[in-house]
């Protein structure tokens, strides 16, 4: 362990945890100090702190008590299920406890040993450990590359079952997958698609549906994934697909089976949360004017923003030194900004990862900004 762990310290790849508490206003307080969090996945500023009216009993559980196959399941768990696939326009839904769990638990429930399975390159780290779980041979084609897919689309031994998987919105990069062209290429060689909706849901279509929902993919792709612990502010995953994949799902999926229920309050929180993002229409697009606005000063300031395209900015700075710097002096200023390096990116890609919040101040970014350019430009 200890050579190991020098080994990261050379490579500056080492990381340790830090004290925060996210404040309501898009601050946070970090190891003592007020920063601006510009580090954080709680897209909408929701603050879930509270049960759903109503269900105000289902607050005082936080254990289960048992696996949602034996006792742990809460008819709270079943009423968000069944509402939640009603507005996903899915037959069906089927929550799990976070979006690791999800990812490397449905992934090996659908495919196995003798399976393909096309992995966009950037795709998460829960995806990529939901594959080696899987034993399915993995292709991965480079970022958003559909000619490459294709052509090993093309190369699947017969027989084998095919699932491409791919984020929706790629967590380190901000860009955003080509979900009508992923859709058609799957129709065409008889693949399965699923998609991580982690950074898109809540945040897309007219009630924060997600991105499937808004480009009008919602039959089309049969496996939605997404997590209640960004955008929500909560806890929690969900698959929304067919009654037939909840069905099996529920008989295979083993880190649904083998784990304790989410709490009822937990399931209470996140119905709350999800009752008032619906109608966060104002707060959805000010997330990406203020988003848009951010990029553009970085880029215009001569700095790579990578392919961003929402409110995920990266600053990509290559050496996982320059990245460690420029977060440290950006934490010294009052900004949390954490560095990304390998093996969460890939190799000389090292960059700090912005993540914009609807309830960020303009005046507070504008601040950020004119900090974030100087020290860019001094460690640069
Ligand atoms: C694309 C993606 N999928 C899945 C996850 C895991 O979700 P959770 O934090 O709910 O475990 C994350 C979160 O880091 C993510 O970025």
């Amino acid at each position: 362990m200890h050579k190991e762990l020098e080994s990261l310290r050379e490579r500056q790849q080492f990381r340790s945890i830090t004290d925060s508490e996210p404040q309501p206003d898009g601050w946070v307080i970090r190891s003592g100090q007020r920063m601006l969090n510009l580090a954080s996945n709680q897209y909408l500023g929701m603050d879930c702190a509270w049960a759903a009216p109503g269900l105000e009993t289902a607050s005082a559980g936080m254990g289960a008590g048992a696996s949602r196959l034996v006792t742990g399941n809460h008819p709270l768990c079943t009423r968000l299920e069944q509402e939640f696939a009603r507005f996903k326009g899915t037959e069906s839904c089927l929550l799990l406890s976070s979006g690791y769990m999800a990812n490397i638990g449905v992934i090996p429930a659908l495919v196995g040993r003798s399976d393909c399975i096309f992995s966009d390159r950037l795709n998460h780290a829960s995806i990529m450990d939901g594959i080696v779980l899987s034993r399915a041979e993995c292709r991965r084609y480079p970022h958003r590359d559909l000619d490459r897919l294709e052509a090993q689309l093309k190369k699947a031994p017969a027989g084998a079952r095919k699932l491409i998987v791919t984020d929706s919105i790629f967590s380190m990069d901000g860009s955003i997958a080509p979900l009508r062209e992923l859709v058609e290429l799957k129709d065409r060689y008889g693949a399965m698609l699923m998609v991580d909706e982690a950074h898109s849901g809540g945040l897309y279509s007219e009630e924060g549906q997600g991105l499937i929902h808004s480009l009008r993919l919602t039959d089309r792709v049969e496996i939605q994934m997404g997590t209640f612990s960004k955008a929500y502010g909560a806890y929690g995953s969900y698959i929304a697909g067919d009654a037939l994949l909840k069905e099996y799902l529920t008989n295979k999926a083993r880190s649904l089976i083998f784990t304790t229920a989410l709490p009822p309050a937990v399931i209470s929180a996140v119905y709350r949360s999800w009752q008032s993002v619906k109608g966060h229409r104002v707060r959805r697009a000010e997330l990406q004017r203020k988003a848009a606005l951010f990029r553009q000063r970085l880029q215009e300031a001569g700095f790579d923003t990578g392919g961003s395209e929402c409110h995920i900015v990266p600053l990509v700075l290559g050496s996982n030194e320059k990245a460690l710097k420029v977060s440290e002096k950006l934490q010294q200023e009052g900004i949390a900004a954490v560095a990304i390096r390998p093996p969460t990116v890939p190799e000389g890609t090292a960059r700090i990862r912005f993540s914009l919040m609807a309830t960020h101040s303009d005046e507070d970014l504008q601040w950020a900004m004119e900090r974030i350019i100087r020290i860019g430009r001094e460690e640069g």
